[in-house]
């Protein structure tokens, strides 16, 4: 294929990220990591996997970041994941600086690419990313939105027992424990969720969603979630790869939107071949907007702490 996606970290995230990727095959995939060898098992037990599962993208692995050379997409995952008890912004001062590493290089090789970040704490890494690579801001942008929203959607389905793809659902803000989740945007084939499910349950369940990534670093011990981020991840890529037009929820720069600026945070965007095309401004209940201002000034103060 003559299109080519780089997903940078071949841990967890990444490697489900090429593997979503590779059974797309619609371009192929070089994953690259520092850790010597290992993406290049995993690329190779991926390629076998071709003949079974039916994709013909190459899929390899790289130690060398000239293996980007010439990606049209990046997806962004490297860099450390939570342990039980750490908040996402613990990760901070280390994935800084993977960040700062892996930006300069997918300046050097892959200086036309739209760059999807996925590492945490999520915001605030998409933001040092643009700053990184000086990539316009369209094109630099974080997975997190459609993560959550996709948590939301499956336990609403897991409430009712309807048909997971039935249920669409718009979850807003930081990727944190502050996130919102709008349920008033969020519907079964088309009928609005609080018709559905009554007040103090939907409740539970919104709640159930802004920690649920940390249910699953409880559950897993060791780390992160990653077969949903993953699958987040490469909805994404697909919606900017075949200018899909997609409105879905994503960290975007904001110049003044709900009353924010100079930020990376989580809103509704449209994406496609250029990036983040359009950015939308709902109309939010006063606690909503509170809970994304409130956010947006929490991450202003990391920044300062990261030296902006
Ligand atoms: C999560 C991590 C990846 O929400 O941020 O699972």
């Amino acid at each position: 294929m003559n299109k080519k996606i780089a997903v940078i970290g071949a841990g967890h995230v990444g490697a489900s990220c090429a593997m979503y990727l590779a059974e797309a095959n619609f371009a192929d995939v070089v994953m690259v990591d520092v850790l010597e060898g290992m993406p290049m098992g995993k690329g190779l037990d991926l390629s076998q996997a071709g003949p079974v599962r039916g994709y013909n993208a190459k899929v390899y692995g790289s130690n060398d970041f000239k293996d980007m050379k010439g990606a049209d997409i990046v997806i962004m995952t490297a860099g450390l994941a939570r342990k039980p008890g750490m908040s996402r912004e613990d990760l901070l001062n280390k994935n800084a600086a993977i960040i700062a590493a892996c930006g300069k290089s997918i300046k050097k090789y892959c200086p036309k690419s739209t760059v999807i970040v996925v590492s945490n704490p999520l915001d605030l890494m998409t933001f040092h990313m643009q700053n990184v690579t000086g990539f316009p801001k369209n094109r630099v942008l974080g997975q997190a939105g459609v993560l959550d929203s996709t948590r939301f959607r499956t336990f609403i389905s897991m409430e009712l027992d309807v048909a997971m793809t039935d249920i669409q659902a718009m979850v807003l803000g930081g990727h944190g424990d502050t996130m919102v989740p709008l349920t008033r945007y969020t519907t079964v084939a088309g009928i609005p969720v609080g018709e559905l499910i009554e007040k103090k349950r939907l409740k539970e369940i919104c709640q159930r969603t802004a920690v649920g990534g940390g249910e699953i670093v409880k559950l897993l011990k060791t780390g992160s979630a990653y077969y949903a981020p993953a699958a987040a991840s490469v909805d994404m890529c697909k919606a900017i790869f075949f200018d899909q037009k997609k409105l879905l929820p994503a960290s975007a720069y904001l110049t003044g939107q709900y009353g924010i600026k100079d930020i990376y945070i989580g809103v509704p965007v449209i994406l496609g071949a250029n990036g983040v095309e359009k950015i939308f401004e709902l109309k939010l209940s006063k606690g909503e907007l509170k809970s994304l201002q409130g956010s947006a000034a929490t991450y202003k103060e990391h920044l300062k702490i990261m030296g902006y």
